[in-house]
């Protein structure tokens, strides 16, 4: 692969730093080993980089230097092979001085209320920042309001570089850009390129994302895009770090807004005898202006149910409003109780109350074959349906134990996929590849599904919602 596919301004210093990634003696520092991070790492030591991974977790840092994987699609196979080419974790942050790049992948979730919380990229950035020095670029990926770039990391990479005269290399109006500064690093280089990672598509490999890219200046965004341009096949330079931030935030916020628009249409289609699948199946079939969204119980994930916040925070900051995103969150998340009601329902008709009632829940992940449970609709059901006195279990072939986390204490055990008839019901919250839904459902009284993965299996013991 080509070292970029960006056509850097000339006479911008950084010869050394092009000849570095074509070379692979880039040392690149990844900072946060997560489901963005740790895949990230194994990308670049795939392509011989120098790779040192970074993380406040000393679980994952033992586990990774033992060759070992948290995650269920990285096989420990992928972690050896990267180790056998220098990849090593730590959690030591005096190692950052020894680094040319810097990429931050850590947690951006929300407060209770509703508002960003930074805690995790401000305490990321005052541990790197003392270990800064001239020439190393600095990246955030993690998803964030627009101005964060400037306002959280060039301010701290400033204020801690202000004793030893470092600062944030900035191409300012009337300073020579030209010959005077050629191959002058002097100062640090900070851009922000947002992670637009799918978790659990198969379809799309990572390196055909292109990866866009907003630097604090025409330095900082062709020395960004020359390095991920090493692994992704295509950048996407944009004009500042906040262009890039709001890429992001607009791309999720879209997701949100039209899973929304699908989940009122659902209601509105189960009421009417419509079939709401079938309907997307066929508007999809236009060859333009029409993207398919399908419904389902909630929104889940670290993205579409957090993201939005993030520009509604900003925007209430300035002032405005930010209406079609405040909609699209109160529907999404109306969403789960609607499933629990269309549940209890189902239950009735049968002539079993909730109180009464036993339901196996299929998935808790919070999309199909993924080991992500962050903020997924299953787990405010499970706790819904057991304050209404139902008894629930559950399996998820990816969670054999769910104990607690920020929004729920469930404590359950994964149940095993047998004997369903002594359940009144299996509710499908999460349509994993590996279930065999044609002998779920004939071995089952009742089936409610919120997915439509039993869309081949016409039985009146099914119950679409
Ligand atoms: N998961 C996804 O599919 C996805 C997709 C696109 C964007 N994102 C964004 O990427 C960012 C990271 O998400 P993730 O899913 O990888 O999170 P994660 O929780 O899986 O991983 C974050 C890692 O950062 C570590 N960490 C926290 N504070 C740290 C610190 N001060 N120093 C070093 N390490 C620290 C944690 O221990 C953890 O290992 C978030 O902003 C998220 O919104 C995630």
């Amino acid at each position: 692969m080509t070292p970029t596919n960006f056509a850097a301004p000339s006479g911008i210093g950084l010869d050394d730093w092009f000849q570095s990634i074509h070379l692979r003696t880039t040392n690149v520092g990844i900072v946060g080993l997560g489901y963005v991070g740790l895949p990230l790492a194994l990308l670049f030591s795939e392509e011989r980089f120098q790779v040192t991974g970074f993380d406040i977790d000393s679980a994952k840092v033992n586990s990774l230097n033992d060759g070992k994987s948290y995650i269920h699609r990285i096989e420990p196979e992928h972690i050896r092979a990267a180790q056998s080419t220098g990849f090593q974790a730590t959690s030591s942050f005096a190692e950052v001085a020894r680094m040319d790049a810097v990429l931050i992948c850590v947690p951006t979730p929300l407060h209770e209320d509703h508002t960003p919380d930074m805690s995790y990229v401000v305490s990321t950035i005052e541990a790197i920042a003392p270990h800064l020095r001239a020439g190393q670029l600095v990246v955030l990926e993690s998803t964030t309001y627009p101005g964060t770039t400037e306002d959280l990391i060039v301010e701290t990479i400033n204020r801690h570089g202000a004793k030893k005269r470092l600062q944030v290399l900035r191409d300012e109006p009337g300073r020579p850009k030209g010959s005077d500064r050629q191959n002058e690093l002097d100062g640090v280089m900070v851009a922000f390129s947002p992670e637009r990672e799918d978790p659990g598509n198969i379809m799309v490999p990572r390196r055909d994302i292109p990866k866009v890219i907003g630097g604090v200046d025409a330095r900082a965004t062709a020395a960004a895009s020359a390095l991920y341009g090493s692994i992704f096949h295509r950048t996407v330079p944009v004009s500042t770090p906040a262009a890039a931030e709001m890429t992001k935030l607009l791309e999720n916020i879209y997701r949100c807004v039209n899973i929304a628009l699908v989940n009122e249409m659902k209601q509105l289609c189960l009421h009417m005898g419509i079939d709401i699948w079938e309907v997307i199946d066929a508007a999809a079939t236009k060859p333009f202006g029409f993207q398919a969204f399908y419904p389902g119980p909630g929104v889940g994930g670290h993205c579409i149910p957090v993201d939005p916040f993030y520009l509604s925070w900003k925007a209430q900051q300035l002032g405005l409003s930010t209406r079609f995103i405040e909609l699209a969150g109160e529907v999404n998340e109306a969403m789960p109780h609607y499933v629990v009601q269309a549940t209890v329902r189902a239950l009735e008709r049968n002539g079993v109350a909730a109180s009464d009632a036993t339901v196996l829940v299929l998935g808790v992940a919070y999309k199909r074959d993924v080991d992500d449970l962050r903020e997924s609709p299953s787990l405010t059901i499970i706790e819904t349906l057991q304050q209404l006195g139902v008894e629930v279990q559950y399996n998820d072939p990816f969670f054999p134990t769910v104990s607690s986390g920020r929004k729920y204490n469930l404590q359950m055990q994964s149940t095993p996929l047998e004997d369903l008839e002594r359940f009144d019901c299996v509710l499908i919250l999460t349509d994993h590849s590996i279930y065999n839904y044609g002998e779920i459902v004939a071995q089952s009284k009742l089936v409610v599904d919120s997915r439509n993965a039993t869309r081949a299996i016409d039985s009146a013991k099914v119950v679409r919602c």
